[in-house]
């Protein structure tokens, strides 16, 4: 049995992931209707990350034979009314969501729950990552998007984006 607090957090998690797919779908959704694929392509592999985070927190807890309550989903409520809005309010969003794995892993320490803690450090690490892909991406556009054939190019460059399951396997 998991300690109810951390029993909870993770619970909230797997919402909070799929909040997150959905969220970037609506990002690719934007720049499907602009006519940047490459760019709508990057978000809904994003998308399909989020749901692997969110089946990733639906084992562990199963593995922990603890159940699972499936909540509704929120709308997306980031108002996407420019390209640079919308990376930026995908740094934002990552930036939250590495606050609430901090917040698991501080409750997981406070009972000595190696081993969530252990689970999370994956998370840890990857939250590292996509906040490093939401800033690259931010640079990137600061520095070419005003240009059409920068802008065309960067496009291409993240079409070229393709999935891969997660290296966590549980
Ligand atoms: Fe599941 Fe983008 O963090």
């Amino acid at each position: 049995m998991l300690n109810a607090n951390v029993k909870d957090l993770l619970n909230q998690q797997v919402n909070k992931e799929f909040y997150s797919a959905y969220l970037y779908l609506d990002f690719s959704n934007y720049f499907e209707t602009r006519g940047l694929d490459g760019f709508a392509n990057w978000y809904k592999i994003q998308a399909q990350e989020e749901r692997d985070h969110a089946m990733l927190f639906y084992q562990y807890l199963h593995n922990n034979n603890e159940s699972v309550t499936l909540d509704a989903i929120a709308k997306p409520d980031k108002v996407l009314d420019s390209d640079m809005t919308v990376l930026k309010a995908g740094l934002e969003h990552e930036e939250y969501v590495t606050s609430l794995i901090n917040g698991i892993y501080a409750a997981a320490y406070e009972v000595k729950d190696f081993r969530t803690m252990q689970f999370l450090d994956w998370f840890v690490k990857e939250q590292g990552e996509e906040e490093t892909n939401a800033n690259d991406l931010i640079s990137k556009m600061e520095l070419f998007g005003s240009d059409p054939k920068s802008l065309y190019m960067l496009n291409s460059e993240l079409a070229g984006r393709t999935y891969s399951a997660p290296s966590l396997v549980l």
